[in-house]
């Protein structure tokens, strides 16, 4: 766990349907409408509203995001984004992944949420070394934090402990950093 400012920046393996927060964000493909691994799985858990009203928004550019209410999860709002596609490293896939958290953050503080929770985008079906992606999650989030001073509490949901392992090790490198 890491605090900055008056934000708590933790790892945690969960599913993150299942997270108490003002915000979750859906690691989407462009069409919004829905998907496997964690798309799937928020679209299932907050039901067929949720698809409705992503019908209604035009698909979204990868390293975009748009938010949504969030239905019948317990958060009140659905992020969703778009990861890159990961290519081999040549093809902007790391600024891409980077503007993923920075638009989720900026949908964030538009919709005045406090607490949010990423899952770890693009590194599933869309095969983001995962290393890399930590790195990227970790020190993006961290930089937008003086945008954003009501965020209060930052949750990085882990399918697996592999995953959390990674945040953890990345979240105490961070920890005094300037
Ligand atoms: N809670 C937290 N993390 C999860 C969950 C969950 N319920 N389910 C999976 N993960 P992926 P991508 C982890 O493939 O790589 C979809 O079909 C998973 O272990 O969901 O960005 C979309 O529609 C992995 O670490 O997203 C797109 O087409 C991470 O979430 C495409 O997949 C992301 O894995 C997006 O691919």
């Amino acid at each position: 766990m890491l605090t900055i400012g008056n934000c708590r920046i933790e790892s945690r393996v969960a599913d993150i349907t299942t997270l108490d927060v003002d915000a979750i964000v859906n690691a989407a493909n462009g069409s919004l409408l829905g998907g496997g691994g964690v798309d799937g799985a928020i679209h299932r858990a907050a039901g067929p509203d949720l698809l409705r009203e992503c019908e209604t928004l035009g698909g979204c550019a990868t390293g975009d995001a748009k938010i949504t209410r969030g239905y019948q999860l317990a958060a009140k709002h659905v992020i969703h984004t778009v990861g890159p596609v990961w290519y081999g490293g040549a093809h902007d896939e790391a600024r891409l992944l980077a503007s993923c958290y920075r638009r989720s953050l900026e949908c964030a503080r538009n919709a005045l949420v406090r607490s949010i929770a990423f899952p770890a985008i693009s590194c599933g079906v869309y095969r983001f070394p995962a290393d890399d992606a930590v790195v990227i999650a970790t020190r993006t989030v961290i930089d937008m934090l003086p945008t954003h001073p009501e965020l209060e509490y930052v949750i990085f949901a882990c399918f697996d402990d592999a995953m959390h392992a990674r945040y953890q090790r990345e979240l105490a490198a961070l920890t005094g950093r300037p």
